[in-house]
């Protein structure tokens, strides 16, 4: 996902501009730049790699102007070269750009056949050349960037900045975010309000389809239609944008240490005052009513919604289907009117999330979406968003959200089994008590990280490993494998226990460390079975489980962790700090780069 940020200011640009794109770096990149206007000239620095590349160029190269837009790129048409390091230039306009522009080739053709010749791989410098084209038309900047945005079709936020114009920026959305910032007698544009935090707190979220005239002055705002809109001006809680380790050593450390304060903020948001029943917005579907629940998600969400469908199954009776949002909205799935739809995402802006969202819409009863960012497009395009209160989640791995949005659906669950008459309010005072003892129980699990550093010095020999889990932990496995490849690069992979005997047992040897996800829990014996399988085979087996488990299963395995006691219901959430350590630890001895993973990005907006 590529940043991008903008300014006219009362100061020079640049530094400002480049501390704005150095709070966009966990959304991955790969090149960045920046261009201003000085004196009405137009001119652009560009390096590959990280921004240090850029700042390093900015010293030797000074880009003077108080007008200014930057980028971080994350490769999508071109190779992460510095010709295709945005802002691409034509003649007197300068654009950068997040997302597809999915008609680039035939608008390429066009310009070319004009005399328009392009220069490098990319889509964002059709639009750049495009807009130059109207200009030499006879357009104004501002004609010339709206004729532009009218040829394009994708997905795309834009920033346009004109030679001559040091007091002009254009901004367009549709389909990536982002928010126009008001200072005094200064204002800035971002992806988000992350990059714009250390500027301003009033926000101006665009919406789909708008395009916005930016001056010093203020933002005059159009919609999809043309007209005028008059768009709020909102104040941004910092706390949600501020951004720094906390003393951490990776963004990834903090923000599995922040997880009992989160899920402790995400419980006080969905329980009453006295914690002794669930509080869901009003106009929450009642679930109840609800035939059928379908869950849909990419990635470590999509583990979140595998983990609640058992759940939702297990204690309320009420059927699910769980998806991946790329497969589902290709799939076509028949959706019956007494479905309820449940979009998990931490950014709320991935775009097969969102397709698979707009595919139910007419479909379905309702849309729900359980996100983290609530000014997000997947929030805003559903009938209901339910926040998870995790805060600004910087590492691109996630692991906080993923534990909230567990915590989130664990009491829609809960809600649901009490609608539908299958769960006594006893029963329900237990979980909910379990539930608040959570924060406790997770501060004193991560005391684990000592012995979690021993299976990490070990994993990080290996060439490949193995995840199993049974139940609830098997979506958790999966969620586990997930974490340790994409910060470690090392390959994993996760199997329901119970599976292992029907091909996968083919792989054990001692080269091949087997991690067990198991609770003491009325599954634990089977699981044990399979422990004994792999062992008797030579493999090595990593059991993560609490004191019963390890004193019953503990002997002749490889490395044991051991975990406080909490609900078996409640063990995925618990659990997921050992799968998240054993990642983080296991990428630091390998060296990798923890918080921006190789090929990642924070958040995947586009196909
Ligand atoms: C998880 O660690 C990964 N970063 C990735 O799988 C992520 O969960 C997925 O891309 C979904 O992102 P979202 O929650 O923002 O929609």
């Amino acid at each position: 996902m590529c940043g991008i940020v903008g300014v006219l200011g009362n100061h020079e640009a640049a530094p400002m501009l480049l501390d704005a794109l150095k709070r966009l770096e966990y959304r991955g990149y790969d090149s960045a730049g920046l261009a201003t206007v000085n004196d009405g000239r137009l001119d652009r620095r560009r390096a590959v790699g990280k921004l240090v590349n850029l700042s390093d160029l900015l010293v030797h190269q000074p880009l003077p102007g108080k007008a200014g837009i930057g980028h971080t790129r994350w490769a999508t048409h071109g190779a992460p070269t510095r010709a295709n390091a945005h802002p691409h230039r034509a003649g007197p306009v300068a654009v950068v750009h997040n997302g597809i522009i999915e008609n680039f080739r035939e608008l390429r053709a066009d310009l070319a056949k004009a005399g328009f010749g392009h220069e490098t791989d990319t889509d964002t410098e059709t639009v750049a050349l495009l807009t130059r084209r109207h200009m030499q038309e006879g357009m104004s900047a501002e004609d010339a960037a709206r004729a532009t945005i009218a040829r394009l079709e994708g997905a795309y936020a834009l920033l346009f900045l004109f030679a001559g114009e040091d007091d002009l920026l254009i901004a367009a959305r549709k389909g990536s975010p982002l928010a126009v910032g008001h200072g005094k007698g200064e204002m800035f544009v971002g992806s988000d309000a992350i990059a714009l935090a250390p500027m301003t707190d009033r926000i101006t979220y665009l919406e789909e389809g708008d395009i916005a005239v930016i001056t010093r002055a203020g933002a005059t705002i159009t919609d999809a239609g043309g007209r005028l809109a008059n768009r709020p001006v909102k104040t941004i809680a910092l706390d949600h944008a501020r951004v720094d380790k906390g003393g951490h050593r990776h963004f990834m450390a903090k923000e599995i240490a922040e997880q009992p304060m989160v899920i402790g903020n995400a419980l006080r948001h969905y329980l009453t005052e006295a914690g002794d029943d669930i509080r869901l917005p009003g106009d929450m579907p009642d679930l109840g009513q609800v035939e059928r629940l379908v869950l849909v998600a990419c990635g470590t969400a999509y583990y979140a919604c595998l983990t609640a469908k058992y759940w939702f199954e297990q204690l309320a009776g009420l059927p699910v289907d769980v998806d991946i949002a790329s497969e589902f909205r290709y799939r076509e799935p028949p959706l019956a009117p007494g479905t309820l739809a449940i979009f998990v995402s931490q950014s709320g802006e991935t775009a097969d999330t969102l397709a698979a969202l707009r595919y139910c819409r007419d479909r379905v009863a309702g849309i729900v979406a359980v996100v983290n960012v609530e000014e997000s497009t997947i929030a805003r395009a559903s009938d209901l968003a339910l926040p998870i209160h995790a805060g600004a989640e910087i590492g691109v791995a996630s692991t906080k959200a993923f534990t909230c949005q567990l915590t989130v659906l664990l009491l829609l669950a809960l809600r649901a089994a009490r609608a539908r008459g299958r769960m006594d309010a006893a029963r329900l005072a237990d979980l909910l008590s379990a539930l608040r003892g959570l924060p406790a129980t997770l501060n004193t699990a991560l005391e684990i990280d000592a012995p979690v550093r021993e299976v990490a010095r070990d994993l990080s020999a290996a060439r490949s490993t193995l995840f199993l889990g049974r139940g609830l932990m098997y979506p958790l496995a999966l969620e586990g494998a997930l974490k340790l490849k994409e910060i470690s690069y090392i390959h994993a992979e996760a199997y329901a226990s119970g599976e292992l005997k029907h091909g996968p047992i083919a792989l054990i040897d001692e080269t091949l460390p087997v991690i067990v996800m198991a609770p003491c829990d009325a599954l634990f014996d089977k699981t044990v079975s399979n422990m004994q399988e792999v062992m008797a085979r030579g493999g090595r087996i990593v059991l993560v489980s609490d004191a019963e488990g390890v004193e019953a299963a503990g002997g002749g395995t490889f490395r044991a962790i051991t975990m406080p006691v909490t609900d078996p219901v409640l063990a995925p959430i618990l659990y997921a700090l050992p799968a998240q350590l054993i990642a983080y630890h296991t990428a630091i001895a390998k060296g990798t780069d923890v918080d921006q993973p190789r090929n990642l990005a924070k958040s995947v907006t586009v196909e």
